[in-house]
């Protein structure tokens, strides 16, 4: 599926480089450091030296806008796991290690195409004091050779886009739920408003399901935002 990559030392954003040029999906850009790095939301994504950046596009299905963040975040996830991590899954777009955000996904719609962004912190030692992030050097004390590290995670990647256009989301969900931050808990989701309820899991669209005061709800992805209580 990939068979090109572009290494950049320094990029604006990977996804504005992608989308910009209209990169061709089997092309991978990565950055060693972007100045303008963006989230959901209209975040911005703190991307220093030491972390792994990278975009690429491909051509997916409308229905599959809504799941490929939760998809992708399973694909870094199981790579995270094969080598000795346990990470968390934060509905609809984040990784956590003990409790602080370690990787954030971000998909765009881009004409007939989606536009895959992929931060993940690796060889940083330190975050801005209001960033609540953590690498994976801070979690374990070793540094990464982030080339083997993306190579492996597209394996992954790749692996799991084969499933969800052969399988559909249902091939996910559990190990989405296995490792849904927040699970079993009282959480709040903005909608913008406020809703409390108790996190059930996520639907057979990645929809996230809650138990509130009015019954089970669920909530596509969009404008939300979630917190635990
Ligand atoms: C989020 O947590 O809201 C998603 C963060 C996504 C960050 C990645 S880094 C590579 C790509 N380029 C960007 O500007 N953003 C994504």
């Amino acid at each position: 599926m990939f068979k090109s990559l572009i290494w950049l030392q320094e990029v604006g954003s990977t996804q504005d480089f992608v989308k910009e040029k209209d990169m061709p999906t089997e092309t991978v850009v990565v950055a060693n450091l972007q100045t303008r790095g963006r989230g959901r939301l209209g975040r911005s994504w703190h991307s220093s030296e030491g972390g792994l950046y990278f975009s690429f596009s491909l051509y997916c299905g409308f229905k599959d806008e809504d799941t490929l963040p939760l998809v992708m975040a399973c694909a870094i996830a199981d790579y995270l796991e094969s080598i000795g991590f346990v990470p968390a899954i934060k509905w609809v777009n984040d990784l956590y290690l003990r409790g602080k955000k370690v990787c954030g996904v971000l998909v765009e719609r881009l004409k007939d195409k989606l536009v895959v962004g992929i931060g993940i912190n690796v060889n940083q030692n330190t975050f801005p004091e209001e960033i609540e992030a953590t690498s994976l050097r801070i979690i374990s004390g070793k540094t990464f050779d982030r080339v083997g590290m993306l190579l492996g995670l597209l394996n992954h990647i790749q692996e799991s886009i084969c499933r969800l256009s052969n399988h559909g989301f249902s091939a996910f969900r559990h190990e989405v739920e296995r490792r849904l931050l927040f699970k079993d808990s009282e959480v709040i989701l903005y909608t913008p408003e406020p809703v409390v309820g108790i996190l059930q899991g996520v639907g057979l669209d990645g929809s996230l399901l809650l138990l509130t005061q009015d019954g089970l709800r669920s909530f596509r992805i969009g404008e939300l935002s979630l917190r635990a209580l």
